[in-house]
C-alpha cells in the first residue's frame, strides 16, 4: 500500500486469547453519502477461497456492498471495486492469493478510483498482513474476518481520505445478527450456527484467525431457516467448525441435536450440516439424524489420521478405536449413511507404521469421498514449531498411497450405486454440456444425467447407469413434466386461496336449507320453461326470481361464488408461471 492509515494489525497472541460469553450485536452499519455517490453506477466483485464459512461472508460482504449501491459483476476488467477473500489454511491457499492480487494491477493503474480491498483469515496473520502491506502499493483496504460489518465505514474512509486503510482485530469475537446478505445460489443456502474453534487442534490456524467458538442464538438461526423455506429454498447447509458443539457457550442445555431437530421441523427438503468433530459427537445427533427422512443421511466426519499417537500429537482428543466405534454406532442406527472425512499426510514425525494405520483406518472405513491434504506448517500453531524427520518426498510418496486407497473406498460406494434410482437435487446444466444436468444425491454423489433446464433446483428421480468413481452417469426415471406439475400441485395445495376455497365449497355442500333451495330452483326453471307461452308463465318467473333471490343472500353461496373466483385468479398466476 502506498500511502496508508492503521487502524489496527492482527495479534497472533492476542487471537489466542478466550473469554466465555459473546456479545449478541445488531447491525448498525452506516452508509455515507459519500461511500453512496461513490457507488452509484459502479460495479464490484468479490473473490472467495477456502471453505464454506468464507463463502458465506462473501454472501455477506456482497450484502454491504448492494446496500451501499454498488452491483455485481463477474467481469474482473470492467469492475470498479475488487474484494479478495482469503484462505491461511494451508500455504497452497495462501499461494493462490498473491497470484490473485497481481492480476488487478492493471485495474489500478488504468483506474484512480479502482478500490482493491483484501479480507478473510489470512489478513489476521500478523506477517502475511504486513508483507501485502509492503509489497502491493494498489491494495487500498485490509479488513479481518471480525470487522465485516465495518466494511461500509473502511469503504467511506478509503474514499474520503484517499488513503489506504489498515483495520484488522484480533479477539475472541462477537456475534452480529441482521447480517445484509445476497446469497450466491437460489436454492442451496449456508446457514452459520456457529463461529470460531476452540478446539486448537496442534497443526490449523483457524482458531486464531476465527476467534473463540461462539454460537448464534437459536431463535435467529430458526427465523433465517424460515424464511429461506418460505423464499423456496431446496438444501441447507448448517455451518460451524465444530456444529457439534454448539450451543456449549449458552449453559443452558441446547446442543446441536436441538437446532438440527428444529430445523428439520421447518420443513427444508434437505438438511445437511457441516463439519462434525468425532469429539463431541453426541448418541442423540445420531437419533434426530436418523429421525427425520429430510436431514440428509450424510456425515463429513474427520479423521486427520488413522494413529492414536499422531491424533494425540494432533490435539484431536479421540483414539482410532474411539473414531471407529463411532462409525459403528452411525453404520448400526444408519446403515447407508455416507461418511466423508479429512486426512492429513505428513504430520511432522509421522512414521511409515503411523501412515499405514491411516490406511488400515480409510480401508477399514471405506469413505464415500475423502479431502486429503499434505501437513502445511501454519506460523502460530504448536505443530509448527515441532521439528520434523519426514522429507517432503516422502510425504508426497504416501500421499499418492493415501489417494489410492480412498480412491478404492469411492469406488467401492459407485459401483453399489449403478442401477439404483436416487434422489437428486438439480443445480443445472453441466458446465461442460448444456443438454446434460448435474446435481447431487442424498450422499453428495456428483451425477450427471440429459434433461431439460427447467428442471433446476428440482429434486428429481435418477436412475444410475455407469459408474465415473467420483461423479455417476444417470437416466431420469420419471416424467419431467410430472415433477414440475406435481411441484405446482404442492404449491396449489398450499395456497391461501385454495385452502379457502375448500373451506368455502364444503360449507356449501354442507348447508341444507342452501341445497334445498338449489333443488327448488332447479325444479322451478323446468317449471318455467314447460310453462312458456301459457297463462302461469308468470308467476312461475316470480317464483323462479324468488328462490334465486334466496340463494344469492345466502352467506355460504356468497363465499364460495367469491372463492371460486379468487382460485380462478391464482390458476391465471399459475399458468403464467409454467409458461
Ligand atoms: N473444523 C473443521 C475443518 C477445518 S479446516 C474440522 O475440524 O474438521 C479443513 C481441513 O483442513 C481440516 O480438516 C484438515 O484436514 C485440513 N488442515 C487444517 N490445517 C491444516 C494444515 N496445517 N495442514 C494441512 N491440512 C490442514
Ligand atoms: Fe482446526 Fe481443529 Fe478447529 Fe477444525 S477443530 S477448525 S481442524 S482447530
Ligand atoms: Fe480457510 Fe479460514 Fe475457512 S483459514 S478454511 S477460510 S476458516
Amino acid at each position: 500500500m502506498s500511502r496508508c492509515r492503521i487502524i489496527s494489525l492482527p495479534d497472533l497472541s492476542k487471537a489466542r486469547n478466550r473469554q466465555d460469553g459473546a456479545s449478541i450485536k445488531y447491525d448498525e452499519a452506516v452508509y455515507s453519502d459519500a461511500l453512496r455517490r461513490f457507488a452509484q453506477g459502479k460495479k464490484y466483485l468479490v473473490k472467495t477461497f477456502g471453505c464454506q464459512g468464507n463463502v458465506r461472508d462473501e454472501e455477506i460482504i456482497s450484502g454491504y456492498l448492494e446496500k451501499a449501491g454498488f452491483s455485481k459483476t463477474s467481469d474482473e476488467k470492467t469492475a470498479d471495486l475488487v474484494i479478495v477473500n482469503t484462505c491461511a489454511v494451508r500455504e497452497n491457499a495462501e499461494d493462490k492469493v498473491y497470484g490473485e492480487i497481481g492480476k488487478f494491477k492493471a485495474n489500478a493503474t488504468a483506474d484512480k478510483d479502482f478500490i482493491l480491498g483484501v479480507c478473510g483469515c489470512m489478513m489476521q496473520e500478523e506477517a502475511k498482513a504486513e508483507k501485502l502491506i509492503k509489497t502491493y502499493p494498489f491494495i487500498k483496504l485490509i479488513f479481518g474476518t471480525h470487522n465485516i460489518a465495518d466494511l461500509p465505514s473502511l469503504l467511506d474512509q478509503v474514499i474520503t481520505t484517499r488513503q489506504g486503510v489498515v483495520d484488522v482485530i484480533s479477539y475472541p469475537g462477537d456475534v452480529i445478527e441482521n447480517l445484509p446478505s445476497i446469497r450466491l445460489d437460489p436454492y442451496k443456502a449456508f446457514v452459520n450456527i456457529s463461529y470460531g474453534c476452540d478446539k486448537f487442534c496442534t497443526y490449523c490456524i483457524v482458531p486464531y484467525t476465527r476467534g473463540r467458538e461462539r454460537s448464534r442464538p437459536l431463535q435467529s438461526i430458526i427465523e433465517e431457516c424460515r424464511n429461506l423455506v418460505a423464499e423456496g429454498y431446496q438444501e441447507i447447509t448448517l455451518l460451524g467448525q465444530n456444529v457439534n458443539s454448539y450451543g456449549k457457550d449458552f449453559h443452558d442445555g441446547t446442543s446441536f441435536a436441538t437446532v438440527l431437530e428444529e430445523v428439520a421441523k421447518l420443513g427444508i427438503p434437505r438438511l445437511r450440516f457441516t463439519t462434525s468433530h468425532p469429539w463431541d459427537f453426541s448418541l442423540e445427533m445420531l437419533d434426530v439424524i436418523a429421525k427425520y427422512p429430510n436431514i440428509m443421511k450424510c456425515i463429513h466426519l474427520p479423521v486427520q489420521s488413522g494413529s492414536t499417537e499422531v491424533l494425540r500429537k494432533m490435539g484431536r482428543r479421540y483414539t482410532r478405536e474411539q473414531y471407529l466405534d463411532l462409525v459403528k454406532a452411525i453404520r448400526e442406527r444408519m446403515p447407508d449413511c455416507a461418511i466423508t472425512t479429512d486426512i492429513i499426510v505428513g504430520f511432522p514425525n509421522e512414521t511409515e507404521e503411523q501412515f499405514e494405520e491411516t490406511l488400515t483406518l480409510c480401508e477399514e472405513v471405506k469413505y464415500d469421498a475423502a479431502f486429503t491434504f499434505i501437513y502445511s506448517p501454519r506460523v502460530g500453531t504448536p505443530a509448527a514449531k515441532m521439528a520434523d524427520n519426514v522429507s517432503d518426498e516422502t510425504k508426497h510418496e504416501r500421499f499418492n498411497r493415501l489417494v489410492k486407497v480412498v480412491e478404492a473406498g469411492v469406488v467401492y460406494h459407485s459401483a453399489e450405486m449403478v442401477g439404483k434410482t436416487y434422489d437428486v437435487l438439480v443445480d443445472g446444466p453441466s458446465k461442460k454440456n448444456a443438454a446434460i444436468l448435474s446435481g447431487y444425491t442424498e450422499s453428495n454423489k456428483l451425477v450427471n444425467f440429459p434433461g431439460p433446464s427447467y428442471l433446476k433446483g428440482h429434486i428429481v428421480k435418477v436412475r444410475i447407469i455407469e459408474n465415473h468413481a467420483y461423479s455417476m452417469l444417470g437416466e431420469l426415471n420419471e416424467n419431467p413434466v410430472d415433477v414440475i406439475l406435481g411441484k405446482a400441485k404442492e404449491k396449489l395445495t398450499q395456497e391461501p386461496a385454495y385452502i379457502n376455497y375448500l373451506a368455502a365449497k364444503e360449507a356449501f355442500a354442507s348447508d341444507a336449507e342452501l341445497q334445498r333451495l338449489l333443488a327448488e330452483k332447479e325444479a322451478a326453471q323446468k317449471a318455467l320453461a314447460l310453462s312458456l307461452g301459457s297463462n302461469d308463465y308468470e308467476a312461475k318467473k316470480a317464483t323462479f326470481a324468488k328462490i334465486s333471490a334466496s340463494i344469492e343472500e345466502n352467506p355460504h353461496y356468497i363465499n364460495f361464488i367469491s372463492a371460486s373466483d379468487d382460485l380462478r385468479d391464482l390458476f391465471e398466476e399459475m399458468k403464467a408461471i409454467l409458461q
